[in-house]
């Protein structure tokens, strides 16, 4: 985590005030990707990774803030919501700003005037929620700034709301509902119809000869993805159009959630066959988010990394959001004594694999799909071992209104 004292100390220097402090960690989806935005299930865990904010009120209505990622600061005014609402994203990432500045105002948040200072660990275009993370903690700092608390479920739809309406990315709500709910040593098991989550033990204790100790792994191909707008929005209009098809022999289908495996060797055929896999992708790993919730719950690691492994396929083959480097990190993992199962985690097109690997042996694991990835790419893989968080909040000591 980033040094609070220190980031206390810069913003103090940089704005003569004492601020209050703000976190929300990123995410690692351990399985259930492209299913969040077909209102099916997933099981994101929150990481120890994450955005850190520091602000203090000022009495001007404008918000100054300076981020360490991009090293630069922007100001927006907040008295003329007429120019901030007609504003249109410009791939910069003040978009997040502004994105969540307008859903706080529709969700009736009265916005106060502010200095903020932010730092992040998240590698950005990782696939571990850098975004996500950001949105969350400005949207909870500025919420409670201005004295207007929202409940935990609030806060990660409007955050989802600032990204589809203004920044532009059609996402689901997996990532921004990990970073306000996660739990330390804990995944969620998430229904993204109802929006209700389990919390499942992760690595907890072992039992003789029933659980295996393990744990997971994060590996980054240094291959930064970039989804919004092309594909990412692309796959979820393939997903749409699926959905109309097979309405027409289903007509009680509102999203693929409600279509079973059956559903689709029945009524799938005539499906256009791009179309048909994107489907079949979806549906397939829905089943196996039931099933690993069931396996990780009995402390069935075996059978939670198989889960892992077809899910990656599927979305290699069906689903096509991998990319070469992302194929190899896995087939380097799967080769690895000791690794029970690898994916790639997150939007894809590059960014992170995750990886579920026994305790014992993750040193060695390390060890080699560096070396080995190195040398097949050129590129040093950055490796984490992922120690998962507790969901957004404020920390330090200082009430944020005052
Ligand atoms: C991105 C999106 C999420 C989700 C994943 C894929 O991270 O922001 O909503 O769709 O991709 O599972």
């Amino acid at each position: 985590m980033a040094d609070l004292a220190e980031l206390e100390r810069a913003f103090e220097a940089r704005y003569g005030l004492t601020p209050s402090l703000f976190r929300a960690p990123g995410r690692v989806n351990l399985i259930g990707e492209h299913t969040d935005y077909n209102q099916g299930l997933a099981m994101p865990a929150a990481l120890q990774l994450g955005t850190t904010l520091a602000i203090a009120r000022r009495a001007e209505p404008r918000l100054r803030i300076t981020s360490r990622v991009f090293d630069e600061s922007i100001e927006i005014a907040l008295e003329d919501r007429a120019a901030l609402r007609e504003s249109r994203p410009r791939g910069h990432w003040s978009d997040y700003v502004i994105g969540v500045v307008l859903a706080l105002w529709r969700h009736g948040v009265p916005i106060a005037g502010a200095d903020l200072l932010v730092a992040s660990d998240i590698p950005l275009g990782s696939g571990l929620s850098s975004s996500a993370s950001f949105e969350v903690c400005l949207a909870l700092a500025l919420s409670q700034t201005s004295q207007s608390p929202l409940s935990p479920l609030t806060l990660a739809k409007l955050c989802q709301e600032a990204e589809n309406d203004y920044v532009g990315t059609r996402c689901g709500i997996m990532d921004q509902f990990a970073s306000v709910f996660g739990r330390e040593n804990h995944a969620l098991a998430l229904d993204c119809r109802s929006l209700e989550h389990r919390l499942v033990p992760l690595g907890g204790t072992t039992q003789p000869g029933t659980r295996l100790a393990a744990t997971l792994v994060v590996c980054n191909t240094m291959v930064r993805h970039a989804h919004a707008g092309g594909e990412y929005n692309r796959r979820r209009a393939e997903c749409e159009a699926a959905v109309s098809h097979l309405a027409r022999a289903l007509p009680h289908i509102r999203s693929l959630r409600d279509v079973s495996l059956a559903d689709l060797s029945a009524h799938g055929a005539d499906l256009d066959p791009v179309i048909g896999r994107r489907a079949r992708h979806v549906v397939s790993e829905n089943d196996r988010v039931l099933q690993a919730v069931h396996a990780l719950e009995a402390g069935d690691s075996i059978r939670f990394g198989e889960l892992m492994r077809s899910s990656h396929r599927s979305l290699r083959d069906d689903y096509e959001v991998s990319c070469a480097e992302l194929d190899l990190m896995v087939s380097i993992a799967d080769d690895i004594d000791g690794v029970f199962g690898a994916r790639m985690t997150g939007g894809g097109f590059g960014g992170c694999t995750v990886n579920w690997v026994r305790q014992d042996a993750v040193e060695a694991f390390v060890a080699e799909v560096s070396g080995r990835y190195a040398a097949a790419t050129g590129r040093t893989p950055a490796i984490y071992r992922c120690a998962t968080a507790d969901g957004a909040a404020q920390i330090g000591v200082q009430d944020a209104a005052t």
